[in-house]
């Protein structure tokens, strides 16, 4: 696969490309992101589906654009698909012959099926495992399907739409219309028991978006926000009721304001039927991403990475470690010291994942400049880790780097992620391994030398090797209550 691509995905209200850069077999990164709200059905659902020359001409010439930034980028390869305003529409072989024509573009139209599948490929691989019912809401449609043990079954596309509601309802003022027509498409879903529903797509990202607002929640990103299906449901109650002040308010931005309410609607008749579900998931990757990985991932076991693989991370390690026997070195150390302690200080074994990850990173800020090289460190991971994490998970891997030096983590940084960090003892002991790790490489070995043993409280370390940075290294660190290092 080409090292630079770009995805384009012609959806119904706006069209997006992403061009994304592959640092090593399944590693890649986004490099850069351009939407146009070009609303390609516009006025398409009372005419037959006909799309109109207006908003062709629209669409033409935001593709013509991205089609600039994608060479400015050097992408060698440029898939480009279309979802349900050129799959319904009697004249689409007019626009996609302009296109080919005029731009060189191949559009590939994609059924609701490959719409579907491709949204819960890119879920499946890029969110936390969890079995789910995904939800993608488009401008002319609406897709689902269940991911079971990794596995993705039951897709399904049904005719609904933000743009299609609008046109269709909405601007007549019939909702109870909508609300019947959206009944009439979700008896089609099959009813298969689930508590989570991953939401794909641009009016789910603006009410999670509008949601983090509300709540002031603490971390800056979208994907894999997690929260209860009542949040979203009495928020949407006061979506419904809003008028465009209100709207602005509820911190919806003005290009959603008119299709954030037929959008909310699809979620809330969704949820009165589905009590089963109480936890939702916000995915910022979708069709784009799924058209993506089912070519970088061709001819793997399930179209999924290879164990223990997660994409953001090997990004990270490939682009910003420059000493990798260093970054390997302080993971063994830190995964040893853990299994030697972590039963006498009553610490979950579940966080031994998140230390070794943040142990193998907590070098990449030094990459940027070696002052402040934690903070730098701490700021990559917190934007960077992306993908396949929780946000929980991400933010003690950034917060154990931040505090892999010397002193343990900052109170006021414990209470400012207070509901999603672990309590302070458990992050202050985490951290402590790693910044042990580290002042006990503070030679740099070559080779990992060092027998730890650990009794009555005390860390025994013995080497053959020339310890004296490490010995000043480690007298220098903050000890958590009740731990001591002894050389031998
Ligand atoms: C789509 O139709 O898939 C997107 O344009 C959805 C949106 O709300 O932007
Ligand atoms: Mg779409």
């Amino acid at each position: 696969m080409a090292k630079i691509t770009a995805v384009i995905d012609i959806g119904s209200n706006s069209a997006r490309m992403v061009i994304y850069e592959k640092t090593s077999r399944f590693a890649f990164h986004l490099l850069h992101e351009v939407k146009s709200r070009v609303r390609l059905p516009e006025n398409a659902y009372k005419n037959g589906g006909n799309l109109q020359s207006e908003a062709m001409q629209r669409t033409y010439d935001a593709l013509e654009n991205f089609l600039s930034i994608a060479s400015s980028f050097k992408a060698r390869k440029i898939l480009c698909v279309a979802t349900s305003a050129l799959r319904d529409a009697p004249n689409k072989q007019e626009f996609i012959s302009r296109v080919r024509t005029g731009l060189k573009l191949n559009i590939k139209v994609i059924d609701g099926e490959k719409e579907a599948l491709y949204g819960a490929i890119a879920c499946s691989n890029l969110l936390p495992k969890a079995d789910a019912l995904t939800i993608d809401i488009g401008g002319g449609s609406t897709e689902f399907s269940y991911i079971i043990n990794g596995k993705v079954e039951n897709t399904l596309s049904l005719a609904l739409g933000t743009v299609r509601l609008k046109e269709l309802y909405f601007d007549k003022n019939d909702i109870e219309g909508a609300r019947a027509y959206i009944n009439q498409e979700l008896d089609k879903l099959s009813d298969i028991q689930i508590s989570n529903l991953i939401g794909i797509g641009g009016t789910f990202r603006a009410l999670s978006r509008a949601i983090m607002k509300d709540l002031k929640y603490p971390l800056n990103k979208l994907h894999s926000f997690e929260f209860s299906a009542k949040t979203m449901s009495s928020f949407i109650d006061k979506i419904m009721n809003a008028n465009e002040r209100k709207l602005k308010s509820l911190n919806i931005r003005p290009d959603r304001f008119d299709v954030i309410k037929p959008g909310s609607l699809i979620i809330s008749e969704l949820l009165k039927r589905k009590s089963d579900i109480d936890n939702l998931i916000t995915s910022g990757v979708g069709v784009r991403e799924g058209v993506y990985l089912s070519d970088l991932l061709r001819g793997q076991k399930d179209s999924g990475f290879p164990a223990n693989f997660n994409p953001s991370v090997r990004y990270l390690l490939d682009s910003y470690i420059i000493d990798k026997n260093h970054s390997n070195h302080l993971a063994k150390l830190s995964k040893s010291i853990f299994d030697l302690t972590y039963e006498s200080y009553d610490i979950d074994e579940k966080y031994k994942k998140a230390l070794v990850i943040g142990a193998k990173l907590s070098p990449i800020g030094a990459s940027l400049h070696n002052y402040s090289s934690n903070q730098h460190s701490y700021y990559l991971i917190q934007t960077a880790l992306e993908y396949g994490f929780t946000h929980q998970e991400i933010i003690l891997i950034a917060t154990l780097t931040k505090y892999a030096k010397r002193k343990a983590p900052a109170t006021a940084h414990i209470t400012e992620y207070k509901n999603i960090l672990p309590d302070e003892r458990v992050a202050e002991f985490l951290s402590f391994i790693i910044s042990l790790s580290s002042a006990l490489l503070a030679h740099r070995p070559r080779d990992l030398k060092y027998e730890i043993g650990f009794s009555g409280n005390c860390l025994h370390v013995s080497s053959k090797e020339n310890l004296y940075l490490v010995k000043d290294a480690v007298k220098n660190l903050e000890f958590p209550q009740g731990i001591r290092v002894e050389f031998k």
